[in-house]
């Protein structure tokens, strides 16, 4: 695999900061593919509907979600939104020790909002908490959101890029940060941005979920998605984020760059007896 080999999901919408979307050529994508020697995923996009060259928006929409709704089979079967809570919990904590209010969390690139639609539901972080979802894709953010009013739950969901700070963050004081499969969409600088983003606003901290690459999540990776999995570039996807994902030292690097005044952590699993579910884990920071 090439390090610049991409995921199909990263290269099927065009929209500005404004939200304002822009036409894809399917030829530039698949171009693009090939270029990085990716040719089962250019043949995956050469299939898509297109007129005059131009993907058609609707049925990229639709694809986007139907991937999405798959991938949430993965999210749930990793128990996200239980060990999300677990990990924030000493967190929230002592935000609650340190003096009255709310407290908000935010998940960014939160795409169908699985997470935080969960939290709401359980309330396992308290009715103090806010939730917010935030994503860089327009169309799942709208499908989350009409997803939340469907249950009426206690959350919301806006378009916003990671990488901006202050999105969605209010009393940054006390706001925790947290994700779940972004991170191997991100370059090394990308990794820095995102948390010197964060820690330039003097959020709490943070937990950032990923997959632990080595050949075991690969494998996991491949028989999962051929088992649970039906659309081809949620097979192609799943994959390649777990062949893409940064080890621990990389993402501690690039964290320790990004917010010199945090504690980092990588909370790997134990390591003689690996656990299915520590395929993925958290990159945590948090304000001393
Ligand atoms: C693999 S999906 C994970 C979605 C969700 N967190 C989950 O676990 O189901 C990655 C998500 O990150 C979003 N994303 C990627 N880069 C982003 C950025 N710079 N800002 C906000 N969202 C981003 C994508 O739109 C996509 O929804």
């Amino acid at each position: 695999m090439r390090a610049d080999a991409v995921e199909i999901t990263d290269l099927l919408w065009d929209v500005a900061a404004d939200g304002v979307r822009r036409p894809v050529r399917r030829s530039a994508v698949v171009d693009r593919l090939r270029a990085t020697g990716q040719h089962g995923a250019a043949r995956i996009v050469a299939r898509m509907p297109a007129t005059d060259d131009v993907l058609d928006p609707d049925a990229v929409d639709a694809l986007g979600v139907r991937v999405h709704c798959e991938l949430t089979r993965l999210v749930e079967e990793l128990q996200f939104p239980r060990r999300v809570a677990a990990t924030l919990a000493p967190v929230l904590d002592r935000l609650r020790a340190a003096g009255p209010g709310p407290v908000r969390v935010v998940d960014l690139g939160c795409g169908l909002g699985y997470v935080v639609r969960s939290l709401a539901r359980s309330g396992l972080l308290g009715p103090d908490v806010e939730l917010v979802g935030v994503d860089l894709n327009p169309v799942l953010v709208a499908e989350a959101e009409r997803l939340r009013r469907d249950e009426d739950l206690a959350c919301r969901f806006v378009h916003g890029d990671a990488l901006a700070p202050g999105v969605a963050v209010e009393r940054p004081g006390r706001t925790v940060v947290v994700s779940s499969g972004v991170l191997h969409h991100l370059s090394t600088e990308e990794l820095t941005a995102l948390v010197r983003a964060q820690a330039g606003l003097g959020v709490a901290g943070w937990a950032h979920w990923d997959i632990a690459p080595c050949l075991w999540s690969t494998l996991g990776a491949w028989v999962f998605h051929r088992a649970r999995m039906r659309e081809p570039v949620s097979r192609h996807d799943g994959v390649l984020s777990a062949r893409r994902a940064h080890p621990a030292p990389v993402l501690l690097a690039a964290a320790r760059d990004g917010a010199p005044g945090y504690r980092h952590a990588v909370l790997e699993g134990p390591r003689w007896h690996p656990r299915a579910i520590d395929v993925v884990r958290p990159l945590v920071g948090t304000r001393p």
